[in-house]
C-alpha cells in the first residue's frame, strides 16, 4: 500500500483504527506490510516490535506523530529516542551487497530504527573476549538505553552499518561497523564487531572497505580507532586496508590514526 492518501494529507499508517472500521483481518494473519518506504515482517513479533517496524515504513513526515502517539498508549518504550526530519531518515541509498573472501553473500545496510531486537541478539550473542574488545569494558548488559544509541542515528554525523545474512524475514546481523564524526579533525572514530561464530570469513574486511569508501565519499581524511595492543585480528584488518597508521600505545590500547591515502 501506499504509505499515505489524499495528496499526502493522510497516513495510512496509523496510531490506532477507527470506532466501528471493519476489520477482517486479525494481528496473527498479517506477515509483510510493504510501502514505498519498505517492507515491515510482523510476523511473530511483540506490539512493540510491531509498532516500531510499521512506524519505520511510514511517511517519514508522519513518523514524528506516530512515535508520539504510541509512546501516549504505552505501545513502544516511553523514552524511546527518534530523530525527526532528513537527518534521522533512513538511507537506502547505503545498502548493498557484498560477496567476502570466502564467498559469504553479505547484504550491507544502514541501521533501522526497528532494529533494536535484532541487534540485541547480536550483541549478546557475542562472546565475553568480543564484548570487551569491542567496547574496551568489562559491561556485558545491552539493556534498551544502551541499544537506543546504534539504533537511533543522526546520518549527517555518524553511520551504522550491519553486515546481514539470510532472509528478509529471517535476517542475522553478523557483523556491525559504525563511525562517528569528528567536525574538526575532519576524521570519524570506527569501530567493528562480528559474531565469533563468522568472524576470519572476511565479514571485518568487507565493512570496513564499504565504511571508508562512505568516509571518503563525505570528504574526511583518515579515521581513528581504539583498538587492545593484542587485538591482533583487528589490528591486521586495518593495516590492510592501506590507510597511513601512526600508533600510540597508551595503558595497553592502541590509539590508532590511520590517514586515508590518495
Ligand atoms: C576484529 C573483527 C571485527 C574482525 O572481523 P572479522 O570478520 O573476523 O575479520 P576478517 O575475517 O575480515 O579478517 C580477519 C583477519 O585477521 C586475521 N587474524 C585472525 N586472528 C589473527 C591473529 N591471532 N593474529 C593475526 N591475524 C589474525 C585473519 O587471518 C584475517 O586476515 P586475512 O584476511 O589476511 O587472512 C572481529 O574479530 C571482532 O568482532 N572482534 C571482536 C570485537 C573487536 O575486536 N572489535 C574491534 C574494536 S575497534
Amino acid at each position: 500500500m501506499k504509505s499515505t492518501a489524499v495528496n499526502d494529507t493522510i497516513s495510512r499508517i496509523v496510531p490506532s483504527l477507527r470506532e466501528s472500521a471493519g476489520i477482517t483481518l486479525n494481528r496473527g494473519d498479517v506477515r509483510y506490510v510493504v510501502t514505498e518506504y519498505g517492507i515491515a515482517y510482523l510476523h511473530g513479533k511483540n506490539v512493540r516490535e510491531r509498532a516500531m517496524s510499521l512506524i519505520s515504513i511510514a511517511h517519514p513526515k508522519f513518523r514524528p506523530w506516530l512515535i508520539e502517539e504510541a509512546k501516549k498508549r504505552g505501545i513502544i518504550y516511553r523514552d524511546q529516542a527518534f530523530i525527526p526530519g532528513k537527518r534521522g531518515e533512513y538511507p537506502e541509498n547505503l545498502e548493498t551487497h557484498r560477496t567476502t573472501k570466502t564467498g559469504l553473500h553479505l547484504f550491507l545496510r544502514p541501521v533501522k530504527i526497528s532494529d533494536e531486537p535484532l541487534l540485541k541478539d547480536f550483541f549478546y550473542s557475542l562472546s565475553d573476549r568480543s564484548l570487551n574488545r569491542r567496547f574496551l569494558s568489562i559491561r556485558k548488559d545491552m539493556p534498551h538505553e544502551r541499544l537506543q544509541d546504534f539504533v537511533i542515528i543522526d546520518y549527517s554525523h555518524e553511520v551504522v552499518i550491519l553486515g546481514v545474512i539470510g532472509s528478509a524475514e529471517n535476517e542475522l546481523i553478523v557483523g556491525v561497523g559504525q563511525y562517528g564524526i569528528d567536525e574538526k579533525s575532519h576524521t570519524a572514530e570506527v569501530a567493528f564487531a562480528v559474531r565469533d561464530d563468522h568472524q576470519n570469513r572476511g565479514i571485518g574486511q568487507e565493512m570496513l572497505s564499504y565504511l571508508t569508501y562512505l568516509a571518503k565519499k563525505e570528504g574526511l581524511l583518515g579515521f581513528t580507532a581504539e583498538v587492545m595492543i593484542d587485538n591482533k585480528p583487528m589490528l591486521h584488518v586495518f593495516e590492510k586496508g592501506g590507510f597511513d597508521i601512526k600508533k600510540k600505545n597508551d595503558a595497553g590500547v592502541y590509539d590508532l590514526k590511520m590517514a586515508f591515502r590518495g
